[in-house]
């Protein structure tokens, strides 16, 4: 796993993704026996959705009915414990997707099956049966049930996260950040129609780790996303074992050529916050003034921040370039000189100046969030 953990540098529920790819559930068919199948080319697997209390078996048995494929277990606890068994040793980072109408259903399963996986709560599904009982959906409409059940799992010591649609809420930066509040680890956020500017929305408004989703089959896709904020993409529909090769094959040799898997386009490109990393001292009228001041960040603390990051480090040097050090240099996609030259000169390889680049926005991005850290 060392190199594995070197490549992405990304871990969930403290263990490393091997690749940042993700099986999105689907209620009937994603199992342990369909992510076996798909195992090698993903680094994580959300099986079900299962509903796992009386009301939502319920709601699951009339939406059966309606020829729609559902898991029916009469007795989830012991039937989860074996689908969880049968990835033992896989690798993957493995969730089950749960649908309940009360926190204490979720809590049970998390004392049952323990914190080896994470739980991701469904408030995805917009089926009206499920909606009806208080479940799916209707926890983005509840957000302090949606809340309860966050902090009735983290009770348990596990690790959460919550599957949502994008659009669903007035406000999906409130939703995440409440998320964020109450423990979550993970969002899963099914972007709709939104595409990519959702997915920066919501990587602006809180430090979690994102999985992107819908309609990602393809590498341009998934860069799109992962250069916008998104840690993973997950695919439900799509995931064919050649799609998924696919993407993996093309990730990988990303990571290992460019240091960096998911490194954020320049702010003034349309980055994300990450992009910090890459943006020049505040001489200019451009995009960082005003982004500095939207995430509460000083112009004096902007220049502070970087300053201390990168001291001690190779992003210290660089007295030939614009502004005297490589922490202010552009990416290594934008063709400078006078940056290259330096690098050269100090021996060092484009794909290492992209992972110190990382670690800059690491330490920018974790100055932004903690004065609102989540207790
Ligand atoms: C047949 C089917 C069943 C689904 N069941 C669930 C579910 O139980 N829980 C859930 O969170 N999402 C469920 N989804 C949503 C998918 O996980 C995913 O968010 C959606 O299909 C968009 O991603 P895609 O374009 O990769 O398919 C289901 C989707 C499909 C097509
Ligand atoms: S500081 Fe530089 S990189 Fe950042 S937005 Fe302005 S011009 Fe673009
Ligand atoms: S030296 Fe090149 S890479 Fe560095 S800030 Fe100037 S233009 Fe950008």
């Amino acid at each position: 796993m060392a190199v594995q953990d070197e490549r992405f540098s990304l871990r969930i529920n403290g263990s490393a993704v091997r690749t940042p790819i993700a099986l999105a559930s689907m209620a009937g068919v994603v199992d342990a026996v369909y992510t076996l199948a798909r195992a090698a080319h993903v680094g994580a697997t959300f099986l079900g959705g299962y509903s796992v209390d009386q009301p939502t078996l319920a709601a699951s048995r009339r939406m059966a009915g309606n020829s729609r494929a559902e898991f029916l277990l009469d007795d989830p606890i012991p039937a989860l414990r074996r689908e969880v068994g049968a990835l033992d040793g896989s690798g993957l980072i493995v969730g089950l997707n749960l649908r309940s109408a009360t926190p204490e259903a979720l809590a049970e399963v998390a004392r049952a099956i323990g914190p080896s996986v994470v739980y991701e709560i469904d408030a995805h599904c917009r089926q009206p049966e499920m909606i009806e009982v208080g479940a799916g959906e209707a926890l983005v409409h509840r957000p302090e049930a949606l809340e309860a059940s966050i902090r009735a799992l983290r009770d348990e010591g596990v690790s959460v996260s919550v599957k949502f649609r994008a659009g669903v809420a007035s406000d999906d930066r409130a939703i995440a950040r409440r998320c964020w509040e109450a423990g979550a680890e993970v969002l899963h956020v099914d972007l709709m129609d939104f595409g990519y500017p959702k997915i920066r929305e919501i990587r602006n408004s809180v430090p979690l780790t994102l999985i992107a989703n819908n309609s990602i089959t393809t590498f341009d896709q998934m860069r799109e996303m992962l250069s916008h904020g998104a840690d993973l993409v997950s695919l439900a529909r799509g995931a064919s074992e050649r799609t998924l090769a696919g993407l993996d094959a093309a990730i990988t040799r990303y990571a290992d050529e460019q240091g960096w898997y998911n490194s954020p386009k320049q702010l003034c490109r349309g980055g994300d916050i990450r992009s910090l990393a890459f943006c020049c001292m505040p001489v200019k009228s451009c995009p960082l003034l005003p982004t500095l001041e939207k995430i509460g960040l000083s112009r004096d603390r902007y220049i502070s921040l970087k300053q201390e990051a990168v001291r001690g480090t190779p992003l210290e040097g660089g007295a030939q370039t614009c502004f005297g050090s490589l922490s202010w240099c552009c990416k290594s996609s934008s063709p400078c000189m006078f940056r290259d030259i330096t690098l050269q000169q100090m021996g060092l390889s484009k794909k290492e100046y992209m992972q110190a680049k990382r670690q800059l926005s690491e330490r920018i991005t974790h100055d932004v969030f903690e004065p609102h850290t989540a207790p």
